[in-house]
């Protein structure tokens, strides 16, 4: 399928693709199959909780932001057929779904954060399966709407970090595909190349599966943007070579004091940064801080398959039965962020987000 014509018109002139939104007639949620790039553009409709926790598992939606607006809305659509029963049985459907679709991928703070949203807007509702339903699907819109939102305010918020003629280093994607927006880390880039800023973006390909050079690449491409795909090795040589002038990553959760979770190899970046002092900036929403965790070592890190690691394209690149360790993210100290900047400004060390 051809890719559709650029979308989200209220946040050009970024020309970013909707990773994640109701179908036309709100009765499933329509996402890209991130899985399934660069060489295929294929949407998805799913309507179960089993469709949304296996495109949520498979990465077939991705970023903190988006899993947790495809979690949200992927309730609301799994809950409606059974508008018609009992309010208990209702609320033990929307309960049920919460937990399984909450469990699918436990380090994105968003996604509970925005399950959570849904069942608190529910405790006042009333006994009425029809209004609660309502109120959800209008709650689960809020995420989506306040997302795209929250892209721009970081993008507006960090775009001064980004001059004309900034060589710029990110690692995963956190582009428009996480997103219901702009992105987080890829916002100030979109807003600085709008700007008619020259910039020059290295992209790791971000092992193991290739977030960087299958979706980063591919959107900061489609946007015009100069972009170059390195191996995650090369970045520290990189930056030694003086290639480098900053570097900006997502995040999957922010500590209280600042510690971040992202996509495994993060932490790497952080570190090469600090030794060839180079600016490493964290840009997220507001809604990846998590004021209740209180320092990264806290934070519950996702393994995943061996397969991810032992297979390229379905072929074996690991002799059979080698032990893997495979976490899908690493957590950088907070003593290595120079800055990190949400929706609500630009903040620097010492971090306390326990608020
Ligand atoms: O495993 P993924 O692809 O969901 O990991 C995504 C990341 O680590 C992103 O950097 C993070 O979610 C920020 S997205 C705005």
């Amino acid at each position: 399928m051809t890719p559709p014509a650029l979308t989200n018109p209220d946040d050009a002139p970024a020309a970013v693709v909707t990773a994640v939104d109701w179908t036309a007639d709100g009765t499933a949620v329509r996402i890209v199959d991130q899985t399934r790039l660069p060489a295929d553009f294929v949407t998805l409709e799913l309507r179960t909780v089993e469709e949304i926790c296996e495109a949520i598992s498979a990465l077939r939606v991705r970023g903190a932001p988006a899993i947790g607006i495809a979690g949200a809305m992927g309730l609301v659509v799994a809950v409606a057929p059974f508008v018609d029963e009992s309010i208990d049985r209702f609320r033990w459907r929307v309960a049920g779904a919460a937990e399984r679709i909450g469990a699918t991928r436990p380090t994105a703070v968003n996604l509970r954060w925005a399950l959570d949203r849904l069942l608190r807007r529910m405790v006042d509702t009333g006994d009425d399966p029809g209004t609660i339903l309502a109120v959800i699907r209008a709650e689960a819109t809020s995420i989506r709407d306040e997302d795209r939102r929250m892209c721009r305010e970081i993008g507006e918020n960090a775009l001064h970090l980004v001059p004309d003629g900034a060589r710029v280093l990110t690692h995963c994607n956190a582009g428009a595909l996480a997103t219901g927006g702009i992105g987080t880390a890829l916002a100030p880039l979109y807003l600085a190349h709008a700007a008619g800023r020259r910039i020059q973006v290295f992209v790791d390909e971000t092992r193991p599966l290739l977030q960087g050079s299958r979706l980063t690449a591919w959107e900061l491409q489609r946007a015009g943007i100069d972009v170059t795909v390195l191996c995650d090795g090369m970045a520290a040589s990189l930056m030694a070579a003086g290639g480098v002038d900053l570097c900006v990553v997502g995040a999957d959760r922010i500590a209280a004091n600042g510690d971040v979770a992202n996509k495994v190899g993060t932490f790497g970046v952080a570190l090469a940064a600090r030794h060839h002092r180079i600016p490493f900036h964290v840009l997220a929403p507001s809604s990846t801080l998590d004021p209740a965790t209180p320092d990264g070592a806290r934070i519950p890190i996702e393994q995943r398959a061996a397969r991810e690691l032992t297979h390229v394209a379905g072929r074996r690149m690991a002799p059979d039965g080698v032990q893997v360790y495979n976490p899908a993210f690493d957590v950088t100290p907070a003593s290595l962020v120079t800055a990190i900047v949400t929706d609500r400004g630009l903040f620097r060390a010492p971090y306390d987000f326990s608020t």
